[in-house]
C-alpha cells in the first residue's frame, strides 16, 4: 500500500516555496509554503483580507512576488509571464471569459478544444465529426455536469450554468492545475450541490486549488485545507486536522 503512494498517486503538481508579497505596510503573503497534489482539492480558507486572492494572482503571474518561488510540475514558473504560465498548464477562470453567447455549450467547448488541438478545421462540421475532439468535449461536458445543457445557447444559461461553462472552457485547455477563486459565490443551493459533484469529478483529472468562504462546501469536498491568516499559513491538513486545530479555531473557525 505504501508502495502505491510512492508510485506518485499523490504527486505535487504545484509547489510554492517561501512566497512573500507586501503592499506597503500590508503583508499579503508571508513566506507562504503550499502545494497541490495530483487528484486533490486543496481548499484555501481564511478571513477577508488574509491574502487568498493575492496568492492566486501570484501563481498565475498577475502580481509579481517580492520573493520566493512557484514550481509547476517541477519547473520554476515564478519569472514567467501570464501567457507562458497558461501555456505550461496553469488555468483559472475569469468573470469575463471567451464564452460566445450565441453558440451552444457544445460549440463553445468545441472551439476551445480545436484551439489546443492546433488542427485546422475550416468547417465546424469537420471538427464535429472528429472522434478525438468530440470525446474531449464530451469529457468536459460530463465533468462539469453540463451534458443535459449541451445544445443550449450560452446566452440562455443560468448564472450557475454559465459559471460551469467557464470552468469547462478552462478544462478544455487541458491544464495541469485549476485555480478557482470563490466559484460558488452568489449561486443558489442546488447549483452549489451540482458544483460540488462536478469538482469531485474534475479533481480526478485536474487538481483544484479552491478558495471558498462556505465552510459546508469546504469541509464536504476538500482533501486538504490550508488556513491563511494575515498572509501566513497557519495550518495545512485534512479537514479533520483543521477542525481540531486549536489555533485555527481561535483565529478563524471559532468566529464563524
Ligand atoms: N493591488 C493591491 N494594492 C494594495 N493592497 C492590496 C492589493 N491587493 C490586495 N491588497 C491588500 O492585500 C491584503 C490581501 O488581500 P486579498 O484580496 O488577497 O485577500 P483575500 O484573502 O482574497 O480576501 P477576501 O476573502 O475578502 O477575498 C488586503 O489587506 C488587501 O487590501
Ligand atoms: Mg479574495
Amino acid at each position: 500500500m505504501v508502495f502505491f503512494q510512492g508510485l506518485g498517486l499523490m504527486n505535487e503538481i504545484l509547489t510554492i516555496k517561501d512566497l512573500s508579497k507586501s503592499f506597503g505596510a500590508v503583508v499579503a503573503s508571508d513566506k507562504v509554503n503550499f502545494s497541490l497534489k495530483q487528484g486533490e482539492i486543496h481548499a484555501l480558507i481564511g478571513p477577508n483580507g488574509a491574502g487568498k486572492s493575492t496568492l492566486i494572482k501570484q501563481i498565475i503571474g498577475e502580481i509579481k512576488q517580492d520573493s520566493g518561488s512557484i514550481f509547476l510540475d517541477n519547473l520554476e514558473v515564478s519569472k514567467c509571464h501570464v501567457p507562458e504560465r497558461i501555456r505550461l498548464g496553469l488555468a483559472r477562470t475569469f468573470q469575463i471569459t471567451n464564452v460566445i453567447s450565441d453558440f451552444s455549450v457544445f460549440q463553445n467547448l468545441l472551439l476551445a478544444v480545436i484551439g489546443i488541438e492546433k488542427k485546422e478545421f475550416t468547417f465546424f462540421s469537420k471538427a464535429e465529426n472528429n472522434k478525438l475532439i468530440v470525446r474531449k468535449v464530451s469529457n468536459v461536458l460530463e465533468e462539469t455536469n453540463l451534458l443535459d445543457k449541451k445544445d443550449e445557447i450560452a446566452a440562455r444559461l443560468s448564472h450557475g450554468e454559465r459559471r460551469q461553462l467557464e470552468i469547462g472552457l478552462a478544462l478544455a485547455l487541458e491544464p495541469k492545475v485549476i485555480l478557482l477563486d470563490e466559484p460558488m459565490a452568489g449561486l443558489s443551493v442546488d447549483i452549489i450541490e451540482k458544483m460540488k459533484k462536478s469538482f469531485t469529478n474534475i479533481k480526478a483529472r485536474v487538481p483544484i486549488l479552491l478558495i471558498e468562504h462556505d465552510m459546508n462546501v469546504v469541509f464536504a469536498i476538500a482533501d486538504r485545507i490550508s488556513v491563511l491568516v494575515n498572509g501566513r499559513v497557519l495550518a495545512t491538513g485534512t479537514p479533520r486536522d483543521i477542525k481540531m486545530n486549536a489555533e485555527v479555531r481561535t483565529a478563524y473557525l471559532g468566529k464563524e
